[in-house]
């Protein structure tokens, strides 16, 4: 197995995931830039890094900002499009790896001289946003000495997607503040609105991209483990630890294949569909576990709800993530209660329990990608869930029950606007 490969694993999922929610937790420029920039310090192991920005008004390239360990901050400079390696990753929307600046004819040590830093190597991949490209982000000299790899592309790749995420939303709402008077309370809710919009979305690319970076050595060390196991005496003391690899090798592959499952998700498929007959079937399919369970499961389904146009499948696959999570929520058995009415041109699906409740810390982020509370739960129903209703244009709030419990609701629009049907 390739050692790069075992690194970015190592570097774990999960830090990378804590990092891009951060990223995207802030609407400040200036906030948002430099959580970004270190956070693609940390995970290439780079000594330096730098934002570029490009002014599609005035045709030029806008250095940003440059941090390092080193500290010196270099302020604005300007670049033509083309100039320098930025200003051709800018231009050409291609990432570039320079091993070794000397032999670089673009690279210019114009900043080097400046500040006394000493560019070795560097990484330099474009910002983009909808199919534009909007600036550069740049890493400088592997720590170790050692050169950037093609891994390390990919992942600064796919970091580079939820920076140009946050980017994007930090501008849209300084344009929305200065443009409008928004009350303190509207500019709340828009600010919780933007940051969570799209942010969701790259978060699962980026779980993507490493999700299949892994997939090749986890089957790797999940199949030599099990020949390893067939060539050992019944007794040998290694086969338990053998046994702990192969449990392990497992939980991760279904981990892979919940991801690729979610990745599955964006590509919809409408058919008109009679929605009382849907949630009879979600409730039916969990009769058995309901009486295992000593759940009672309490439907209010409006009779005659109109046929909506929607993914079936998925609109299915939502309820049953939802229902699973009220089901967890209630270990020692109880009540959920599902509903189901038109309100204006949607209809609303309420799921209800009286559970064990969302803790408060947890709210603002159980729609991301692995944030569970759960020992075996890979944290990506809800993310599911989210990715649904952004398809059907829906919307999707999950509050505390009044008394004890959870909350969810779902509004799923009856006529989606035609931008879907195509
Ligand atoms: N009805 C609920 N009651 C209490 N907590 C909930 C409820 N729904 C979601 N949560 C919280 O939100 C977290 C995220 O839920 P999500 O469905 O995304 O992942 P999961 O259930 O942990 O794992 P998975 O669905 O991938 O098996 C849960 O771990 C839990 O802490
Ligand atoms: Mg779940």
């Amino acid at each position: 197995m390739n050692e790069d490969t075992n690194d970015i694993y190592r570097r774990g999922l999960s830090a990378l995931m804590q990092s891009s929610a951060l990223i995207n937790s802030s609407l400040q420029t200036a906030d948002v830039l430099n959580y970004a920039m270190k956070a693609a310090e940390e995970f290439m192991e780079a000594e330096a890094s730098s934002v570029y920005e490009l002014d599609t008004e005035k045709g030029e390239i806008f250095f940003r900002l440059a941090r390092g360990e080193k500290g010196g901050i270099i302020k604005s400079r300007r670049l033509k499009p083309g100039e320098g390696i930025a200003g051709w990753v800018i231009q050409s929307g291609k990432p570039m790896v320079v091993e070794d600046v000397q032999k670089e004819g673009r690279f210019s040590d114009r900043f080097d001289r400046e500040t006394g830093f000493k560019t070795r190597s560097l990484i330099c991949v474009p910002l983009t946003i909808r199919g534009k490209t909007i600036g550069a982000l740049q890493v400088i000299n592997k720590k170790n000495g050692v050169p950037f790899t093609e891994e390390d592309t990919e992942l600064l790749t796919a970091l580079a997607q939820q920076i140009a995420v946050a980017l994007d939303n930090a501008k849209l709402y300084q344009r929305l503040e200065e443009n409008f008077e928004l009350t303190a309370e509207e500019l709340k809710i828009t600010q919780r609105k933007l940051i969570r919009s799209e942010r969701s979305a790259a978060m699962a690319n980026l779980v993507q991209a490493v999700a299949h970076e892994v997939r090749n050595p986890i089957m790797s060390i999940g199949g030599f483990a099990a020949r390893m196991k067939d060539g050992l005496d019944k007794n040998h003391k290694f086969r338990k630890y053998l046994d702990i690899i192969l449990q392990e090798t497992s939980r991760l592959e279904k981990l892979v294949q919940d991801v690729r499952e979610l990745s599955e998700m964006q590509t919809v498929y409408l058919q008109p569909a009679n929605m009382n007959n849907l949630l009879s079937e979600v409730i039916e399919g969990f009769s058995p576990i309901m009486s295992r369970e000593s759940i009672d499961l309490a439907a209010d389904i409006e009779e005659n709800l109109p046929t909506i146009t929607i993914d079936r499948a998925q609109i299915s696959r939502a309820l049953k993530n939802i229902i699973e999570n009220s089901i967890e929520a209630l270990p020692t058995g109880g009540t959920i209660e599902l509903k189901a009415w038109t309100v204006d041109s949607h209809i609303r699906i309420i799921v209800k329990d009286f559970g064990v409740g969302i803790d408060e810390d947890k709210f603002d982020s159980i729609l991301d990608p692995f944030v569970t509370s759960k020992a075996t739960g890979a944290g990506l129903g809800l993310t599911m869930v989210y990715q649904i209703v952004k398809n059907h244009q829906g919307e999707i709030d999950i509050k505390r029950g009044s008394d004890r419990g959870t909350v969810v609701a779902l509004d799923i629009p009856v006529n989606l606007k035609s931008e879907m049907e195509g």
